[in-house]
């Protein structure tokens, strides 16, 4: 008997037992750091010259490891390979697909402390959010496995004296699969997981910052007795392998989460027709957000203050979730400020190897030279109130920063920074604050601090975002509990983690008989 889906808990570090576990799993790391990594194609192992150099955002001259590079034609072949895979693994039982998923948790879960390192080393990540991460991916498979188990009977449909209807769910082909660096272990996992468990094959394009978290992550699957082909391991350039995948008259879906703008592309070039195509491409695209906390003046103050730096700042601000604004209603705004100016102040930033540290690098240089370019918008905007400060020499880093009295529509108020910097600007009231809440183009999260019953309810209403959140932070949504999407240009509306996520990997098919 399958046991009820409960999410991974996260590990308390400051038990010395699990810390020890942890430097143990850094130790492991270690020990593997600046391997190559072949490309996996119908199971088998292919090696490229060209290759991805993927290093510690913190320590840029230490190398994690050397990934193949796919091209167009090993596409090609991963396409064909992936095709193929398809005509035995859309036959095989959905039991025996969510068995794989339970086994590949189970060992993943033996191997926790390991894969969070990777994800320090690789992604810059602070023990806590690389812990946060694997339990994340643990949780997809846990929770799509069950999920799976729930659809594969169909839906009841009713039937006629003499007949006998039947509403099924199939899966839809092949699947290309593209993620992003920030969560590089559970974004990566859980929307590849999802798309194999429903029967479909998978080509996996991991974010080229962040390959050797996802080889890893391939080698458990077949481990866990994943066929051939099922899933294909190809890294590469978003432009060239990217593009020739989305324009494949053979894929049948897009599995996206990344950028506004990598998103825009893919849905557009999604829709035209190639020669020989004979379907219209599904796509579930997750992307970019602009997150607001609304602080009501009724409200428990340090509550506000401490879940805007978590918010803010957690993993350098590098969530879709983060928090990047704060509408603060006027009554109580001098004082929101001033407490989050405080502990910004106490935050430490370095190499999270250190488990003191609060906040790591950013991801590369280019991250780095646009959060700093948006640091010297917002000093030109509105009044620097801490940080603002940066330092590429050894790693990327940049000091948490604050900028306040923002004009709503001020340019760091609307755009996508994707760093530690958060703005705060002024409401005279609550009616106010929701309005600025709903002034961009993205709806991805949002939280309220009150008190108050009825700007709950009112903000339930109105505040337009996928995931809103009321006396807690807008970050942290636990797969299964708080489904993760948003709304507008946060994507496609689909929710992560969420009871009807399997079902846009599938397509529904009617049989009636006569009796
Ligand atoms: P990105 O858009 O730069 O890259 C995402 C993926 O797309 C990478 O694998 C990249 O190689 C690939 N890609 C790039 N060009 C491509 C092309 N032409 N065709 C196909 N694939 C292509 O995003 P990122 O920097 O990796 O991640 C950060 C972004 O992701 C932020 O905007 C963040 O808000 C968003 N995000 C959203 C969610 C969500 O659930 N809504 C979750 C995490 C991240
Ligand atoms: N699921 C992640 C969060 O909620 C993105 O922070």
């Amino acid at each position: 008997m399958v046991l009820p889906y409960k999410h991974e808990p996260f590990t308390d570090f400051t038990d010395e037992s699990n810390k020890s576990a942890f430097e143990k799993g850094l130790a492991t790391v270690e020990s593997y750091l600046g391997k190559d990594y072949d490309l996996i194609v119908g199971g088998e192992r292919i090696s490229t010259e060209d290759k991805i150099v993927s290093i510690n955002p913190a320590k840029k001259d230490e190398v994690i490891g050397r990934v193949s590079k796919a091209s167009r034609d090993i596409a090609e072949q991963a396409m064909k390979a992936a095709d193929e895979a398809f005509q035995t693994w859309r036959k095989t039982k959905p039991e025996v697909r969510a068995d794989i998923l339970f086994r590949a948790a189970a060992i993943v879960r033996r191997r926790k402390h390991e894969f969070s390192a990777l994800l320090l080393k690789e992604a810059g990540k602070p023990w806590n959010e690389a812990d946060a991460d694997t339990a994340e991916a643990i949780d997809f498979m846990e929770y799509y496995a069950r999920q799976m188990l729930k659809l594969k009977d169909g839906q009841p449909v009713e039937s006629r004296p003499g007949e006998y209807n039947r509403y099924s769910y199939i899966p839809l082909g092949v699947g290309v699969v593209i993620s992003p660096w920030n969560f590089a272990f559970a974004i990566m996992a859980g929307t590849t997981v999802a798309a194999l468990v429903t029967g479909n094959t998978v080509l996996l394009k991991p974010a080229s910052a962040t390959p050797v978290v996802a080889a890893k992550f391939v080698e458990v699957l077949e481990e866990a007795g994943l066929p051939k082909g099922v899933v294909n391991y190809i890294p590469g350039s978003g432009s060239e392998v990217g593009d020739y995948l989305v324009d494949h008259p053979r894929t049948r879906f897009i599995s996206f989460t990344g950028s506004r703008e990598v998103g825009l592309r893919i849905y557009e070039r999604a829709s035209k027709l190639s020669e020989g195509q004979i379907w219209l491409k599904r796509v579930i695209a997750e992307m970019g957000g602009k997150d607001t906390m609304v602080i009501d003046k009724e409200a428990d103050l340090e509550l506000a203050a401490q879940s805007i730096v978590k918010s803010a700042f957690g993993f350098s601000g590098q969530k879709c979730s983060a928090c990047s604004r704060a509408v603060i209603v006027e009554d109580v705004y001098d004082q929101v400020v001033d407490r989050v100016v405080e502990l910004t102040k106490e935050l430490t930033v370095g190499d999270t190897t250190d488990s003191s540290i609060f906040m790591g690098p950013v991801i590369d240089q280019a991250a780095y030279d646009k959060i700093m370019e948006y640091v010297e918008i917002g000093r030109s905007e509105g009044r620097l109130l801490s940080g603002g400060e940066g330092d590429s020499s050894k790693g990327y880093f940049i000091q948490p920063t604050v900028i306040a009295d923002l004009d709503p529509k001020a340019r760091i108020m609307q755009e996508e920074i994707f760093g530690p910097v958060v703005a705060l600007a002024k409401a005279k009231d609550f009616n106010e604050a929701l309005e600025i809440a709903n002034n961009t183009e993205y709806g991805l999260t949002g939280a309220v601090i009150t008190n108050n019953r009825d700007h709950i309810e009112q903000a339930r209403e109105d505040f337009h975002v996928g995931n809103l959140y009321f006396n807690r932070g807008c970050t942290g949504a636990i797969v299964g509990y708080q489904p993760f999407g948003g709304f507008n240009m946060s994507g496609t509306d689909s929710k992560a983690g969420g009871p009807d996520y399997l079902v846009l990997h599938l397509q529904a098919k009617t049989t009636s008989e006569m009796l």
